[in-house]
């Protein structure tokens, strides 16, 4: 599938069958999120990858939006290995980002259909699953293979135009 498709047909999944991903469907999301670009290559992700159902309730006491998924990455990354620069936004967000988009869009190719949520109670997640301080978690991802409940929440058709979103040159409220 062309990568023009691939991103055009994927939507935000909240309505997961409880069927599990394939093991290797699994690693080749991994390995995905494995060769994201990092700031210097530092490679600070540091991502649980939850499936069984006592993880999965522990989740479940995180945040609302598991959808039922039967497989979660939380993503997270180690504060003491990210790249900092304090004059531009934390580096390992944008890291951890990169490297969730690349798991995102691998799984939508092999089928698999997943959500990005913010959603999250990041206390509780360290509690459940004895995250250490040194790793920020971000959000989780749920993954999992469309229910036959599921379709594009509204929010999805909600895309603004071209030249809401890119500016030639300048932004038109620029001033010299
Ligand atoms: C940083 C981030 C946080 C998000 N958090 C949530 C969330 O907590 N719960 C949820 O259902 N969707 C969440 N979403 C999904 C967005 O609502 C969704 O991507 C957006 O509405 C566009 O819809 P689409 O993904 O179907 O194209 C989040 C997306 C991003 C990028």
């Amino acid at each position: 599938m062309a990568f023009s498709e691939l991103i055009a047909e994927r939507f935000s999944e909240r309505h997961f069958a409880p069927n599990p991903v394939e093991p290797e469907k699994i690693e080749a999301i991994m390995e995905a999120g494995r060769l994201a670009p990092t700031a210097r290559n530092l490679q600070p992700q540091r991502i649980l990858v939850v499936q069984s159902p006592e993880g999965l309730e522990k989740i479940d006491r995180a945040s609302n939006c598991r959808f039922g998924a039967p497989c979660v990455f939380v993503l997270a990354y180690d504060m003491n290995v990210a790249s900092h620069n304090p004059d531009v936004v934390d580096f390992g967000i944008i890291d951890i980002s990169i490297v969730g988009t690349h798991m995102m869009l691998q799984a939508q190719e092999l089928g698999v259909h997943s959500c990005w949520v913010g959603l999250i109670d990041p206390p509780e997640l360290r509690r459940q699953f004895h995250i250490p301080r040194n790793l920020r978690i971000v959000s989780i991802m749920p993954m999992g293979y469309p229910g036959p409940e599921s379709h594009p929440a509204h929010l999805h058709e909600e895309s603004q135009p071209l030249n809401a979103l890119f500016f030639k040159e300048q932004y038109p409220d620029a001033t010299e």
